[in-house]
């Protein structure tokens, strides 16, 4: 597997690679690799990509103030040797200085998909993923990119965007990997203490119930869903930062919650904040 730091080299390497007619695939990522991670390396082989490129770059420019960038999880080391095992054929490790320069002035906006759910709360978060994004799609100039179900928000942005500015690169989407006890996996799991990791599986719990009583009556209310989703999490020691159910391409609120409709939730256990989403 090579590594890279710059960004330039890694360009010039990817270009003779597609000169040569290999298929490269780009799974982008923050590091602090899990089996969620690695399940989207086993899908850009699935695929059929010839190189698989990883990106490990905790982005600075997608952390709002106060938030967790400085103590986001770091592992260069493991993340390395997951990538190996797991097939790559690259990992990219840029520092933030390589990928930003100090006069660094240009970021890409989404303004429609990016303004609701995550985006409302988190401002400025979407434009720091496009623009990182944006970045590592034409450094890597890749055929794909996989990217996983849990962060569905994001994957609907990114889709707009290669979209609008043409980018030409599919968007792979994988399903989301769950621990054993339901809970979606995520780097930031590994803030949860023993409590904590109990009273957030309240949030697979109540996404699993919608689909359950959808299947059976067809459709349902969204707005006492969502009533009762947030009371159900409470009740669990859970703040909810929201919980929607939305039309799974524009992202705009459903009154009905029926097959096709995308529910969605980000709460809190403890400090921590966790998304997960169900497609009905
Ligand atoms: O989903 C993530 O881990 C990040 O938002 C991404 C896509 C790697 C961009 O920094």
């Amino acid at each position: 597997m090579l590594t890279f730091n710059d960004p330039a080299k890694l360009q010039q390497w990817a270009r003779l690679r597609r000169m040569k007619g290999e298929k490269i695939a780009l799974v982008p990522t923050m590091g602090y690799l899990h089996e969620g991670h690695l399940s989207l390396i086993a899908a850009a082989k699935k695929k059929g990509a010839k190189q698989i490129v990883v990106s490990v770059f905790v982005n600075p420019v997608q952390f709002g103030p106060g938030e967790d960038y400085e103590k986001y999880p770091r592992d260069e080391k493991a993340d390395f040797a997951k990538c190996r095992k797991a097939g790559a054929t690259a990992i990219f490790l840029p520092s933030p200085r390589m990928m930003y320069m100090d006069d660094h002035s240009v970021y890409v906006n989404e303004e429609s998909l990016s303004t609701g759910l995550c985006g409302a709360r988190r401002p400025g978060h979407f434009r720091g993923v496009c623009t990182v994004l944006a970045k590592l799609f034409n450094i890597v100039n890749p055929h794909f990119a996989v990217f996983g179900q849990k962060d569905y928000q994001q994957v609907q942005v990114v889709k707009r965007m290669v979209r609008d500015l043409n980018f030409g690169i599919e968007i792979a989407v994988a399903p989301i990997v769950r621990e054993e006890s339901g809970l979606a996996m995520s780097s930031r799991n590994t803030y949860l203490s023993p409590v904590e990791q109990q009273n957030a599986l309240a949030i697979y719990g109540a996404l699993k119930m919608v689909r359950a009583k959808v299947r059976k009556v067809g459709k349902l209310p969204a707005a006492t869903v969502r009533r009762q989703i947030a009371q159900f999490l409470a009740k669990n020691s859970l703040k909810p930062d929201y919980v929607e159910a939305v039309d799974a391409e524009t992202l705009q609120p459903v009154e009905a919650i029926k097959k096709g409709v995308v529910v969605l939730i980000a709460a809190y256990s403890g400090k921590t904040r966790l998304i997960d989403n169900i497609i009905i």
